[in-house]
């Protein structure tokens, strides 16, 4: 059961320019005045990497809390061209990072690189937020929890200690962006058994933090709520609208 703190956090992907910073404020002060719930909640949101030192500075006064969407896999500094490491991300007051994500993972991301990047980002004391989903052929011949058990499995192998900096975002790779979601039954067998499965596989005490994302808007996030395995949301499309993402939390707490 998920009876802590919920994580609303926009993955903004390849959108934002220098304006993009008054969506910022606009959630912000949503947040503000949402004295009823917003003990309830954490907001988090990953720009691109052009935006996220602006934001970072932003965000030092506004509980709004920011994330990079990815990070490099070794080195603090080196020959890596267009890459940024997790210890540069650090510097410029980032604590969270999205690793694993399918976009990302499409274009040649593997486990093997998930697992270091994961590594890296934990020993330099971020909070990972670390994707994993089945695509629809997967899920087509019932593959689902094998799939997402193993993608865990590889992704962790060297941070089997470190579940109070890992919240896992369980994003089927069919739903992002297609308007299609999981049927609640569904959703909430795969939320029951991840969660079950990484407590006995990682001997926690307590159960893991884990996010559902794909096609979360003002309408999906109805048919989510009463899943109480689930400790927030990861929004993608939908995030990128003040409007569109405040009226996914006031649906929420409706
Ligand atoms: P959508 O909400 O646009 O389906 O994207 C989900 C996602 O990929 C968030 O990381």
């Amino acid at each position: 059961m998920a009876n802590g703190i919920r994580y609303f956090i926009g993955n903004w992907k390849m959108f934002g320019i220098p304006s993009s910073f008054k969506i910022l404020d606009k959630i912000n002060s949503y947040f503000q005045k949402d004295k009823k719930n917003n003990k309830k909640y954490k907001i988090i949101i990953a720009p691109p990497l052009t935006l996220l030192q602006d934001f970072s500075r932003r965000c030092k006064k506004k509980k709004i809390l920011i994330s990079a969407q990815n990070c490099y896999e070794k080195d603090n500094f080196g020959a890596h061209t267009g890459f940024v490491s997790p210890f540069m991300i650090k510097k410029i007051g980032i604590n969270y990072v999205i690793i694993g994500h399918s976009e990302n993972r499409a274009s040649g991301e593997t486990d093997k690189i998930i697992m270091e990047k994961i590594s890296l980002a934990v020993k330099n004391n971020f909070t990972v937020i670390f994707c994993i989903g089945e695509n629809k052929e997967e899920r087509r011949k019932k593959k689902t929890l094998n799939v997402l058990k193993k993608q865990i499995l590889n992704g962790l192998k060297k941070n089997k200690h470190d579940f109070k900096k890992i919240i896992i975002a369980y994003e089927p790779v069919w739903s992002i962006g297609t308007g299609k979601i999981p049927s609640p039954q569904e959703l909430q067998n795969n939320a029951f058994n991840l969660k079950k499965f990484i407590k006995k596989k990682f001997k926690l005490k307590c159960n893991p933090k884990l996010l559902y994302g794909g096609s979360v808007d003002k309408n999906s996030i109805r048919s989510f709520k009463p899943i109480k395995e689930l400790d927030g949301f990861l929004i993608g499309g939908a995030s990128k609208s003040s409007k569109n993402f405040i009226d996914i939390i006031k649906n929420f707490y409706k």
